[in-house]
């Protein structure tokens, strides 16, 4: 019996090959994919603590500095769940992000936007036992791309999640719900429309800090047809 082949768009995730996302086109595989065995060197990794391997978690990227960064502070909070919404511990979750004006610390990234002295953009988190992540940063401003004509990416976080081995390694974006700039987005449009709305984060009242901060909340879903939609390039 011949049976229909995976598509991982029938998930929600996006194809590798999207031509309104032109680096797709050439960076996507031109021949079926060969299937690796996943051994005990795949799926396994170090027994110690995370932290002990990378050193603390850095879950406020406001506070690495000197001074604070300019910009809306934000609160990102969420669980990492599997299909069957059980919590996921002990996820990394490695975050990178431009600042408030929409410029990257990047040798790469040289348009028109200040850099931030007061921010670099990265950080790392790691799921508690109830697989629980938070965060504090500001929000990333959008920033022009040369995909096309006036090509703008809405405002994303990235977001990288490595459990006990590196072939679990997830990557994803996420955005935020007053975005006007995702629905004319190629990267967000890679992924099929049903499946969009689990990349927006939710604002949240609960989550936010009075006097201080918006609250946002993202869960992260790995597998099944509620999954989270992730990339397997950096866009
Ligand atoms: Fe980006």
């Amino acid at each position: 019996m011949k049976l229909n082949p995976y598509r991982p768009e029938d998930d929600g995730q996006p194809p590798s090959l999207f031509p309104p996302y032109a680096s797709t086109v050439a960076r996507s595989p031109r021949h079926a994919p060969i299937r690796i065995p996943q051994t005990l060197t795949e799926i396994t990794g170090p027994a110690a603590p995370w932290s002990r391997l990378m050193g603390p978690a850095i879950a406020d990227l406001t506070r690495q500095h000197a001074g604070e960064p300019i910009g809306q502070r934000i609160v990102i909070a969420g669980r990492v769940l599997d299909e069957d919404r059980r919590p996921v511990p002990d996820t990394v979750m490695e975050i990178w992000q431009c600042n408030a004006a929409g410029r990257y610390i990047h040798v790469k990234d040289q348009w028109d936007a200040p850099i931030d002295p007061n921010f670099t953009g990265a950080g790392r988190v790691i799921t508690d036992a109830e697989g629980a992540y938070r965060f504090t940063t500001v929000r990333p401003g959008a920033y022009p791309w040369g995909n096309h004509k006036n090509a703008w990416r809405p405002s994303h976080i990235h977001l990288s999640l490595l459990g006990p081995g590196f072939a679990t390694r997830l990557v994803t974006q996420l955005y935020f719900p007053d975005d006007p700039l995702i629905e004319i987005d190629a990267i967000a449009n890679a992924v099929p429309p049903a499946a969009r709305a689990r990349m927006v984060a939710r604002f949240d009242i609960a989550t936010t800090q009075a006097n201080f901060a918006l609250g946002y909340l993202f869960d992260v879903i790995l597998r099944g047809r509620q999954a989270t939609p992730f990339e397997d390039h950096h866009g």
